[in-house]
């Protein structure tokens, strides 16, 4: 390490080895030692992305900017930008910073189109990744010895086992359902008796309609926290869950690019916004227009740098969510506000991320269909909705050719992207055109 504030701070800590009982040191540390730390992070992160990824070599040279050019934190705005786009044009492995060898997991997430954003992980970043969602749970209410029940979905998404490393840590035992199956949700929520649940909020709703479904009062389960993520909530939404469940629920934020869950997370004690666990994930506010940093406390776009990780350093990756920095309460780390919209067209639809580009791919793969399209978002119930609005071409306006396409790109959505859509295929010119920029998605749903 570069400087004794670093050394102090940075031993990997368990849980159980913290100056205050149960936090990190880093958590209550002063700002000044925070800032310390972070910049002398920053400049191994930025050093180690252009020693080792050719992506991040040639993106600083055509800059004209050097590793050596970080004499402050605010320097880091000379940086170029890393956008999603960059992952999709590397893709699978071209922004790694180490060889396959050293690789322990590897996730995926949708990208804009056809192939998935990548991302690797060493054994020293899945270790990583486990210490900041355990210090997430612990931030959350859930302590040692909990049962915690995770409803995130497990596999390329990061949800499900990013939840489940992170409980591990904190020595809980894990159940690990996955997402689905809501009656079995209810039946182990019932016989275990977990005390943490982790799943995506409009999920939790959906169980908390078959607890009263089967005549259960959720109430009188054990589970006393609930950790919501993945896509935007809202408060209302938090009223509604911890008065049904009699539990307290918090906000826990992440993407793939940046590690997966527990980048920022709510402390119970305040809910007062997302501490970001600045000791590993460097957070800036740009205007999503002209790319400038914005001072704390004004709305703009997240940008984050990874201070950390070594198999795929990520530098002021732009994640399109919008929020603003606050100071920190809880926890001497700033917090973000809770996230409530994005500053490009990505929708999240039943915990899936889908951008309008990748169902306009599908439809151009299919022969029976104009490149016009409308997409529609509504609640059945508690689930989003996905319609599409398609255009037969004039070849293919007859019904059974309408049919056979309408089904055609309902496979190729729940096949590719791994949603269900219902599909309207409307005769020529039956979808909304517009002069100027098309009015890709319509959402009718209400985020409360
Ligand atoms: O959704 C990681 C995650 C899993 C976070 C479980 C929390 C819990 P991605 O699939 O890469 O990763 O999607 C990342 O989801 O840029 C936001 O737009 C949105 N998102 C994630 N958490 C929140 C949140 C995971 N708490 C994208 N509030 C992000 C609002 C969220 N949006």
């Amino acid at each position: 390490m570069q400087n004794g504030t670093d050394d102090a701070l940075n031993t990997p800590k368990t849980i159980s080895s913290k100056r205050h009982a149960g936090l990190d040191a880093i958590e209550t540390a002063s700002r000044d030692e925070i800032a310390a730390l972070q910049l002398s992070r920053l400049r191994q992160s930025l050093q180690r992305a252009y020693d080792n990824s050719p992506f991040y070599k040639s993106h600083f040279d055509r800059q004209g900017v050097h590793p050596d050019d970080l004499a402050g934190l605010e320097d880091l705005a000379r940086f170029p930008f890393t956008v999603k786009t960059d992952l999709r044009d590397n893709y699978p492995f071209g922004m790694f910073s180490v060889p396959p060898e050293k690789l322990a997991r590897l996730h995926a997430s949708s990208g804009t189109t056809g192939k998935p954003t990548v991302v690797g992980y060493t054994q020293n970043d899945i270790d990583m990744w486990a210490q900041v969602v355990a210090r997430s749970i612990y931030a959350s209410g859930g302590r040692p010895g909990d049962i915690v029940h995770v409803a995130y979905g497990y596999g390329l998404f990061t949800g499900g086992l990013g939840a489940h490393y992170g409980a591990e840590k904190l020595g809980c035992a894990v159940v690990p359902v996955s997402g689905g199956m809501t009656e079995r949700q209810v039946n182990l929520i019932t016989d275990f008796q977990p005390r943490v649940i982790m799943v995506t909020p409009s999920y939790m709703l959906s169980v908390l309609d078959e607890f009263r479904r089967v005549g259960l009062d959720p109430a009188e389960t054990a589970l006393k926290v609930g950790i919501f993520g993945a896509e935007p909530w809202t408060n209302a939404m938090r009223e509604e869950i911890e008065s049904a469940f009699a539990m307290d629920a918090v906000d826990i934020y992440g993407l793939s690019e940046i590690i997966g869950p527990g980048v920022a997370n709510e402390c119970v004690e305040t809910k007062d916004g997302l501490h970001i666990w600045e000791d590993h994930f460097y957070p800036e506010i740009i205007d999503p227009d002209t790319g400038e940093v914005l001072p704390d406390g004004q709305k703009g776009e997240l940008v984050f740098t990874s201070l950390t990780k070594e198999a795929f350093p990520i530098i002021r990756y732009r994640t399109r969510d919008l929020t603003r920095l606050l100071p920190g309460t809880a926890r001497s780390m700033r917090r973000m506000e809770k996230v409530t919209g994005r500053s490009d067209d990505m929708m999240i639809v039943r915990g899936v991320n889908v951008f309008p580009t990748q169902i306009e791919e599908l439809i151009l793969k299919c022969e029976g269909l104009a490149p016009h399209y409308q997409i529609e978002l509504s609640r059945e119930g508690r689930l989003d909705r996905m319609v599409i609005k398609v255009e037969a071409t004039e070849d293919a306006a007859v019904a059974d050719a309408k049919e056979a396409s309408r089904g055609e790109l309902a496979h190729h959505v729940k096949s590719a992207i791994g949603v269900s859509a219902a599909v309207d295929v409307h005769d020529p010119g039956g979808v909304e055109r517009s002069a100027g920029k098309a009015r890709r998605v319509v959402d009718k749903r209400s985020a409360g």
